[in-house]
């Protein structure tokens, strides 16, 4: 298995800062990282594989601890962290608009057991320990639908061989796509890498059909998108063997 470690990292493409960021969600973007976010200086000069995620929660924590990867507005990542207030959920984006929004959302909910990582979400990885982490979510991850933009794009051989790693045996993956070209290039890369399997299930079951979204599902804000737009999302379970 390659490491993601041995590679250079690409950074994530595409527009970091919103055109204009409103004094308010400045402010809510600030206090939001100071109180949740996980320090990227530290992360970024960590010894690889050296960093324990369930120590950003406290003490005291003990739950399980899940990643987001591209949370966007975050609005999944604060459903899901309110649906089981008493695990740790790790969001990871680079949009600071996005950023900004999540941040607002957590304060309006009064959410406390998320973590922000504003920087690339592959760094986060490299720094954590192995089988750190019981689940990640990849929804509509950035498409690069041209081909001379496939490098681009975050699910890749090397980014599945360091989830693979940092996920405990038995963990969720779930990822989502709505554009075909990304559909086709997730499969293949899913389907690919042996750290993890289909959920067999859901590729036969009608109820659980891959074209439908999982139980207890909360809807994602490209996700809305996509469906007004009459675009067909996947929506792909798989566990780390
Ligand atoms: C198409 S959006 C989807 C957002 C959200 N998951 C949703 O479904 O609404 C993809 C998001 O991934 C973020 N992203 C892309 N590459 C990333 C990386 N390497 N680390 C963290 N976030 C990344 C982008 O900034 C963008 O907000």
């Amino acid at each position: 298995m390659q490491s993601a470690r041995q590679h250079r990292i690409e950074p994530p493409r595409g527009r970091k800062t919103p055109r204009r960021l409103s004094a308010r969600r400045k402010t809510l973007l600030e206090q939001g990282v100071s109180q949740f976010g996980i320090n990227a200086k530290e992360i970024r000069t960590a010894t690889p594989a050296s960093c324990l995620p369930q120590a950003w929660f406290g003490e005291s924590f003990t739950g399980k601890v899940f990643l987001e990867v591209g949370f966007g507005g975050g609005e999944h990542l604060v459903a899901i962290a309110q649906d089981k207030p008493h695990d740790g959920f790790i969001g990871a984006e680079v949009h600071q608009g996005g950023l900004a929004n999540c941040c607002a959302l957590l304060a309006e909910n009064q959410v406390e057991n998320v973590r922000l990582f504003a920087e690339d979400v592959r760094t986060l990885l490299t720094a954590c320990t192995d089988n750190a982490l019981d689940g990640a979510f990849v929804l509509f991850p950035d498409p690069w639908p041209k081909r001379r933009h496939a490098k681009r794009r975050i699910i890749s051989q090397d980014f599945l061989d360091e989830l693979a790693r940092v996920l405990r045996k038995g963990a969720v993956l779930q990822a989502a796509s709505d554009d075909p070209v990304c559909q086709v290039s997730l499969l293949q890369e899913l389907l690919a890498h042996k750290a993890f399997a289909w959920n067999a299930t859901q590729a036969v079951h009608p109820a659980r059909c891959w074209t439908k979204p999982p139980p207890n599902w909360h809807s994602t804000r490209y996700e809305a998108k996509a469906l007004k737009a009459g675009r067909k999302p996947i929506y792909l379970t798989l566990f780390r063997v």
